[in-house]
């Protein structure tokens, strides 16, 4: 499959539906899911939350261009934000005549917490613990047999005494092997079930015994190597100036790592992923050394490349909750073509660094708002009441007029209006 199609972006929805179903051969019944014309219900939204009504339509777009270890992806990426899919696009052509993006993987282990209070001795208790790892391990196991027939499941521990402001407090950490499930189950189902143990062995009273979201034994890096012939010379020295923020600003780091989810949440949310618990682990990662920083780093090559590099933690699964369950994620990911949450989480990656880039050239150049007005333009004359007849056309005279000022687009829509009912 080649994921560059020229002009992908110019033609209508429907049109790249086509395309995209002769690549990945879509059948009709794929095709109605992906279109809301099947697939998804309320029965299959009752099925998932509770009190539902109903539920919330997000846009699905297909990022192009990306080469991701050798291999050509159209990216699925769910966001309501104008722009991103776009500049994620835009962003990995540049990286693609490179080579793409290449990523590795620690490994899918997660954390489980059993936080142990009121222990007499802590230090004592602690070795304890690992006395009894086999044990631990051995309880662990043997509440998730298919997890461990296929080589996952409880691997190790890591005890841990955190000083409170009330005790000294014993944390253990079961590290689990999740596999290409995203484990909170597993590891919560663990973390309960050993609980009397714990408590057994260590005489204290066990208070929380649930996933730790800052997955840091589980963690992805992607590279790549961008060619932008736009940017030289002063446009490259503002690209690195911006980043360098970003390593030492957490007010700038906040915004630039917000940049980075935009592709990474978008893609998480399209594969039926915990977009939540995504985002916590990336930003408590992102200030483990203790400032919050960004999560990508960028080095300049020798002829004008912006070498880039993404490092963070994505507990992701191919199996388990939504992933499964939401019709759209299922078939999303059967799109993806992907066999291992390995793989899944190099292609997130890879969106998280794409999206920076693109961020980054757009600030140190223009600036952002050329390239959003288009989308939010629409967005505003929407909101102005224009019907989808006259969406484009108020663009065009907002463009025009140079304004996306809500009550400069409401005139606009009301000139309309007048002109249409004479
Ligand atoms: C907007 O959704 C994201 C940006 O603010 C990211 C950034 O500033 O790097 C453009």
């Amino acid at each position: 499959m080649n994921s560059r199609i020229p002009g992908f972006f110019k033609l209508s929805p429907e049109e790249r539906l086509e395309k995209i179903s002769q690549e990945l051969h879509l059948s009709e019944e794929d095709k109605k899911v992906l279109t809301g014309n099947a697939g998804f219900t309320v029965e299959n939204a009752d099925r998932m939350i509770e009190n539902t009504i109903g539920y919330l339509p997000v846009p699905l777009g297909l990022a192009a261009n990306f080469k991701i270890n050798s291999k050509d992806i159209f990216v699925p990426m769910a966001t309501e934000e104008p722009s991103v899919v776009a500049a994620a696009s835009n962003a990995s052509k540049h990286a693609y005549e490179s080579g793409g993006f290449t990523t590795t993987y620690t490994g899918s282990i997660m954390r489980g917490q059993i936080q142990v209070t009121n222990v007499k001795n802590p230090y004592f208790a602690l070795a304890k613990i690992y006395e009894n790892k086999g044990k631990i391990m051995q309880i662990c196991n043997e509440q998730d047999s298919t997890l461990v027939s296929l080589g996952g499941g409880a691997k190790d521990i890591d005890v841990q005494i955190v000083e409170t402001e009330i005790e000294k407090m014993v944390v253990v950490h079961l590290l689990v092997d999740t596999r290409d499930a995203m484990g909170a189950n597993a590891v919560n189902t663990m973390a309960e079930a050993v609980t009397p143990f714990i408590e057994e062995i260590t005489d204290g009273c066990v208070v929380l015994r649930i996933l730790s979201n800052l997955a840091d034994q589980r963690i992805v890096r992607a590279r790549a190597i961008f060619k932008d012939p736009s940017l030289h010379g002063e446009g490259l020295k503002k690209f690195m100036d911006s980043y360098q923020l970003a390593l030492f600003d957490p007010y700038r780091a906040a915004t630039h790592n917000k940049g980075i989810m935009n592709g990474i949440s978008a893609v998480v949310l399209a594969t039926g992923n915990d977009t939540r618990a995504v985002e916590a682990g990336a930003h408590a990662y992102a200030a483990v050394s203790g400032r919050y920083r960004s999560l990508t780093h960028w080095e300049l090559g020798e002829n004008n490349e912006l070498i880039g590099m993404i490092e963070l933690p994505l507990a992701v699964g191919l199996i388990g909750g939504a992933t499964q369950s939401h019709p759209v994620a299922k078939l999303v990911t059967k799109m993806l073509d992907v066999s291992s949450a390995e793989e899944l989480a190099g292609i997130i990656a890879a969106t998280g660094l794409a999206q920076n880039f693109a961020a980054l050239k757009a600030l140190a150049g223009d600036g952002i708002q050329k390239g959003h007005m288009k989308l939010h333009l629409k967005n505003i004359a929407v909101m102005a009441g224009a019907t989808s007849e006259q969406i484009d056309e108020v663009v065009t005279k907002a463009i025009q007029k140079e304004t996306h000022r809500f009550d400069d687009i409401k005139a606009i829509v009301e000139e309309l209006r007048q002109r249409d009912r004479t």
